[in-house]
């Protein structure tokens, strides 16, 4: 199989992690063609060779930027070994998707510090918005009915537990915490975070009307 070819089964393949606990592939947080309609964590891969930075600046090398990923979300035992042969055949994949002519400065990725409530959401945009983001991983709302995993918590009956866990904390503002910081900031867990570019205030509010928080 050509490099570029086996670089798509590694990128597809939960497995690449080397452990059952893993259940995501770059492809759950990364989406490789264009007219896809999932709103992800991460950015699409077309044309990441060409960057120059990546993680909205703050790490230099590609391969460094692939571990972080590989070893924060995907239980990876190690960074990943550029002399490796499933990492060469990611890169020659990677390299060849389509993208721009030209080195390109790295995109924003602007974290929402500060969580505060946001209210005034619509239910029914919600609905679409909860497919597009949040499905892929927890399953449909209420049953769970297609997680990825069983770790992914059903919504919003996770949220039940929070008057106890959080008795003086909006149970909204807790989803938004999660949303926003993912396991970043000492959370534990293999939720990655939703950037301000990845998934607005305004669809996080409608998908927080949707859950009925
Ligand atoms: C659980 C979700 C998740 C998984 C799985 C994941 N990533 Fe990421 N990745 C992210 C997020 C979030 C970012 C930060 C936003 C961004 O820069 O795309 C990121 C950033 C990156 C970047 C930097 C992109 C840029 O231009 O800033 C690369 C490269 C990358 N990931 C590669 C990979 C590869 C290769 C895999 C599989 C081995 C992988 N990721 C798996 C969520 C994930
Ligand atoms: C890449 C997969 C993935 C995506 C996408 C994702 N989640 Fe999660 N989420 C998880 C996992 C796995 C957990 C379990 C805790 C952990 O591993 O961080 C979780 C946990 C949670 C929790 C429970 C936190 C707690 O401990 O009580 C909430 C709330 C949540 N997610 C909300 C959302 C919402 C809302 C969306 C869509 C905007 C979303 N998640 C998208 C994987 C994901």
């Amino acid at each position: 199989m050509p490099a570029k070819e086996f670089g798509a089964v590694v990128f597809n393949d939960p497995a690449f992690a080397g452990t059952r606990l893993n259940a995501y592939a770059c492809s759950t947080c990364h989406t490789e063609r264009a007219g896809d309609t999932r709103v992800l964590p991460g950015y699409a891969m077309t044309g990441v060779t060409k960057r120059t930075a990546f993680w909205g600046g703050q790490i230099e090398r590609l391969i460094d930027a692939a571990s972080f990923c590989y070893q924060q979300y995907m239980f990876g035992a190690g960074p990943l070994d550029a002399e490796d042969v499933r990492a060469k055949a990611l890169y020659e994949y990677l390299a060849s998707l389509p993208g721009e002519e030209g080195a390109k400065d790295a995109l924003p990725f602007t974290v929402v510090h500060t969580v505060t409530v946001l209210t005034g959401g619509d239910a029914k945009r919600g609905q679409a918005a909860y497919s597009a983001a949040c499905r892929g991983c927890h399953g449909e709302a209420h049953s769970g009915s297609g997680q990825i995993t069983s770790r992914a918590n059903v919504l919003p009956e996770v949220t039940k537990d929070y008057a106890r866990l959080f008795p003086a904390v909006d149970p909204a503002l807790v989803v938004i915490e999660k949303v926003r910081h993912g396991n970043s900031f000492g959370l534990s867990g293999t939720m990655a975070p939703f950037s301000q570019e990845a998934l607005s205030d305004e669809a996080l509010a409608d998908i927080l009307a949707y859950l009925g928080l």
